[in-house]
């Protein structure tokens, strides 16, 4: 099952690419998200001016470091627009992670053409993940991962090819077809990551 843990490690950004409408620029400093209200293709509409304080610039607690998925031993802290509203309208996120057990990181990018890279990062190394593609990470090293990933967005989306194929109800024997892999194999995963049919 070895080669599971591996795909579970395969990240698949979209970066939901929000077209942030650039009137607000030009009428006004800033937008923080009103988060009560709901979100368009554009962003959230602007919370009122009168109420927006210094807090609403700052995120607080972001290298805390928060619970581990059990899957895929990864703790993620997301400073999206839903959790850091000053960042609506700015195109651009934050996300903390720490990755469980290991000190390097091996970073990977498989493109359209399937072609692989991959290298072992080291601290103090950035590497880039041009949007849309497949990409994985995982802990190469004997000691924990501290990694700080910037995003093109303000509310950036993630897709878990395994959590895509395995999570949901879609029917085993379509996703052995589409994936090559035999029913009992997807019965097995569709159990491990709590898919059903
Ligand atoms: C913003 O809040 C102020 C003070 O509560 C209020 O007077 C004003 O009408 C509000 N503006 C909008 C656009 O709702
Ligand atoms: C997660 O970490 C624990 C403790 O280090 C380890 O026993 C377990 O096998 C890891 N799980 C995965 C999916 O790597």
């Amino acid at each position: 099952m070895k080669n599971i843990n591996m795909l579970a490690l395969i990240l698949f950004f979209t970066y939901a690419s929000i077209l942030i409408s650039s009137s607000n620029a030009g009428v006004q400093d800033f937008c923080i998200a009103d988060l009560s209200a709901p979100v368009s293709p554009s962003g959230y509409p602007c919370k009122n001016q009168s109420t927006v304080t210094v807090n609403d610039f700052i995120f607080t607690e972001f290298f805390r470091t928060r619970k581990f998925s059990s899957t895929i031993n990864v703790s993620a802290t997301d400073a999206f627009v839903g959790q850091f509203p000053g960042l609506n309208g700015l195109g651009v996120s934050a996300v903390y992670s720490e990755l469980l057990p290991g000190g390097t990181v091996l970073g990977g990018i498989i493109s359209s053409e399937n072609r692989v890279y991959y290298k072992t990062l080291r601290a103090g190394d950035l590497m880039v993940f041009p949007q849309g593609l497949l990409q994985f990470h995982l802990n190469a090293g004997r000691t924990r991962a501290k990694v700080i990933a910037t995003f093109n967005s303000e509310n950036p989306r993630a897709q878990l090819v395994p959590r895509a194929l395995f999570s949901n109800d879609l029917l085993a024997e379509i996703v052995a077809k589409v994936s090559f892999l035999e029913v009992a194999v997807v019965e097995r995963l569709k159990a491990l990551l709590g898919g059903t049919n």
